[in-house]
């Protein structure tokens, strides 16, 4: 039986069925001379907000902190940051930004005024990271920074001058302020966000009173010397279409691209789920949840297609992983959690995803980069110093050879599952890309139990070899912790097999490869 057709037929008897099957075999098939859009590296984007030990104890300690440090940020952190290629860093928020007045983080900074982090804990925040302390650090990553500027309670003549603080180079009153604070030229900012979740944390406004407020507070946003804007309008949660089509007839190409926010929750805001014990129903659940990005971007896509139909407007999905309940014993506000195989396997589905729909999506920014949700990279939450990169760091680097590469669309028939929720999850992704004449594949075996042997068709190259890593972890549960650090780390992959021009990959469960083809 075809094996496309046999996905469909053994839908509801799967879940019995692989309980007695050995493992399971798939097929990808896929044409490396049919060529797809470029992957924007913005893809691979990060996300850094004032909140719990994001910036203080995860990006910056000080210049006096006990920590290793340059200038103040966390060399170990800094150095692992450098092997993502991080391409794109928003900041300061998030549900912060609303709240966030730039002018309170310039100047020296034993005189910078201290504020409540009204969203986050009600922690006390002294702004000792500021603008030049975040510009600074993207330079230093050789990203491009990517500001969220207040619209919630902040004025259009703040945004205006923040914008002509950080890139005018002339005689102008806040270049020279810039100056006296000990930076002679400007920075180059691009990507300017036009407040955040302005449909909640970012002032409950409505949409048509919000596209007002995008065109007055953009209007002011001046290019200086130079430096071109790209000007992102505060876009939709999840499923709200009405958000997107209001603020693309309203504000339409006076932005360069709306937002949108997605992030895998699957037990409701009340009781997310443990991030580290859970059942392999569960597991199912969120990867299939997960999935369900696609049928979120599509749908915003369309409404995009039908009132853009040069594709003028990007979006950008600037928020996006899980969130389960915070560790024990940390604080609720600060949105601390541990980071297993399952939050891997989101972020390697989630890129397949990505990958398909960059005529309109340009950008996607994982929440958040360090110490909150799915983050990188944990640091020790005493002050220790000490630092675990998590699986869903070893992922960004795996797949970091996509960035800027050619999209090869290819071809997947597998078997699939029914998972609560009447979702359907096939149990391979797999994504593929190229750039300097290599080909990279990656795939995914989404099977909580079961080794997959995968077929790969290639059309338009002699494969010889399939060489790269494997990130596997001995449960679906496997983690990092300061205790045990390299427990889930990649490794080389040696399930690849060649036989008569015919490549076969035999991937364990929950498992992901990236491999390059010869
Ligand atoms: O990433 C955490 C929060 O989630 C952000 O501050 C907000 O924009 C979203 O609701």
């Amino acid at each position: 039986m075809n094996k496309h057709f046999k996905s469909l037929a053994v839908l509801s008897l799967l879940a019995f069925s692989m309980s007695a099957a050995a493992q399971l075999t798939s097929e990808i098939s896929l044409d490396v001379t049919k060529e797809g859009n470029i992957i924007p590296k913005e893809i691979y984007g990060q996300f850094s907000e004032h909140l719990g030990q994001c910036i203080y104890g995860g990006l910056w300690v000080g210049e006096n902190s006990q920590i290793p440090n340059e200038q103040g940020y966390r060399k170990d952190v800094l150095q692992a940051l450098k092997e993502l290629h991080v391409p794109v860093l928003r900041w300061p928020g998030g549900c912060f930004a609303d709240e966030y007045h730039w002018m309170d983080g310039i100047g020296p900074r034993e005189k910078r005024p201290t504020m409540v982090n009204n969203n986050w804990g009600g922690t006390v925040e002294d702004n000792s990271f500021g603008t030049h302390e975040f510009l600074n650090l993207c330079e230093m990553l050789g990203c491009e920074p990517y500001i969220s500027g207040n619209v919630g309670s902040g004025t259009v003549e703040e945004l205006a001058k923040w914008v002509e603080y950080m890139t005018s180079d002339g005689n102008s009153p806040m270049a020279n302020l810039r100056r006296e604070n000990g930076r002679d030229k400007p920075w180059k900012v691009k990507f300017l966000g036009v407040g955040n979740e302005s449909w909640g944390c970012g002032g409950n406004m409505r949409p048509e009173y919000y596209s007002d407020l995008y065109r007055r507070y953009s209007t002011y946003c001046r290019e200086y010397d130079g430096n071109k804007l790209y000007k992102v309008a505060s876009g939709a949660s999840d499923y709200d279409y009405n958000w997107t089509k209001v603020c693309m007839k309203a504000i339409g190409n006076k932005m360069n691209a709306i937002s949108l926010h997605y992030y895998s929750v699957i037990n409701g805001w009340d009781m997310k789920g443990s991030a580290t014990d859970f059942t392999t129903a569960e597991y199912l659940r969120t990867l299939s949840k997960c999935r369900e990005v696609e049928e979120v971007l599509q749908k915003h896509i369309a409404i995009m297609d039908e009132l853009d139909p040069k594709n003028r407007v990007d979006l950008l999905l600037d928020e996006w992983g899980t969130w389960w309940d915070v560790e024990e014993g940390t604080n609720p506000g600060w949105l601390f959690q541990q980071n297993t195989m399952r939050d891997a396997l989101v972020a390697s589905l989630s890129f397949d995803i990505f990958h398909k729909y960059t005529r309109r999506l340009k950008m996607a920014n994982i929440a958040q980069i360090v110490n909150v949700l799915q983050s990188m990279i944990l640091t020790d939450q005493e002050g220790t110093g000490h630092m675990v990169l998590t699986p869903t760091y070893h992922v960004f680097r795996m797949y970091s050879v996509h960035q800027d590469a050619t999209y090869l669309p290819l071809e997947l028939k597998c078997d699939i599952v029914d998972t609560e929720g009447d979702r359907k999850l096939p149990l391979v992704s797999a994504t593929a890309s190229k750039k300097d004449g290599q080909v990279h594949l990656s795939v995914t075996n989404a099977s909580p139990d079961k080794t997959e042997t995968i077929t790969v068709n290639v059309n338009g190259l002699n494969v010889k070899s399939a060489e790269g890593e494997i990130l596997q972890g001995k449960e679906m549960g496997s983690y990092n912790s300061f205790q045990k650090p390299e427990e889930v780390k990649p490794a080389v992959f040696t399930g690849a097999k060649v036989k008569k021009g015919v490549l076969t990959l035999t991937i364990p469960a929950h498992s992901i490869v990236t491999v390059t083809l010869k």
